[in-house]
């Protein structure tokens, strides 16, 4: 058993862990984050992605002792971005989720996707998005809600 530290949407947090506890373990049952997800534990699904040092990676994947001093954003850290908070709307107002289980990892891969490409449509918006699966198939709806979210990512004064 280790301690490691880890600033999980903005707030330094302490766990002591296993050398080979996973990420995921860790934010939901030490850390009380439980809009990550998890379906398959195997990489395939990914409802388990956060953004780690600001890059997507499935928690299920990563183990908790690579994140140490590093840091962690989920759903719930992105509600303070102006961006991510119109985002989320979007997802709402176009309906873009049934059961909700995959929505907090699509809002979070989305964030990343449309703050490196604002532009991004079609075939290359998919394959973007790609690594999350949702199983109620509300693919459309996301794509629109993305799609529609992307005028705030361009938007110089959010
Ligand atoms: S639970 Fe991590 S990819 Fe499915
Ligand atoms: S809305 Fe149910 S899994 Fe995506």
């Amino acid at each position: 058993m280790r301690t490691i530290t880890i600033t999980v949407n903005g707030l330094s947090r302490e766990a002591t862990v296993e050398d080979n506890e996973l990420l995921l373990n860790v934010l939901r049952d030490k850390l009380g984050v439980t809009s990550v997800k998890a379906a398959c534990w195997r990489g395939e699904c990914g409802l388990c992605t956060v953004l780690l040092n600001g890059l997507p990676v499935k928690s299920c994947m990563t183990l908790a002792v690579e994140a140490d001093g590093k840091e962690v954003v989920t759903a719930e850290g992105l509600y303070s971005d102006e961006r991510a908070r119109k985002l989320q709307e979007s997802f709402v107002e176009h309906g873009a989720m049934q059961c909700g289980f995959c929505t907090p990892a699509f809002v979070v891969t989305s964030h990343y996707v449309l703050s490196r490409d604002p532009e991004i449509d079609g075939e290359d918006l998919k394959r973007e998005l790609s690594g999350v699966i949702c199983r109620c198939g509300t693919y459309y709806q996301i794509y629109d809600a993305v799609r529609d979210a992307r005028k705030y990512y361009k938007d110089k004064n959010l």
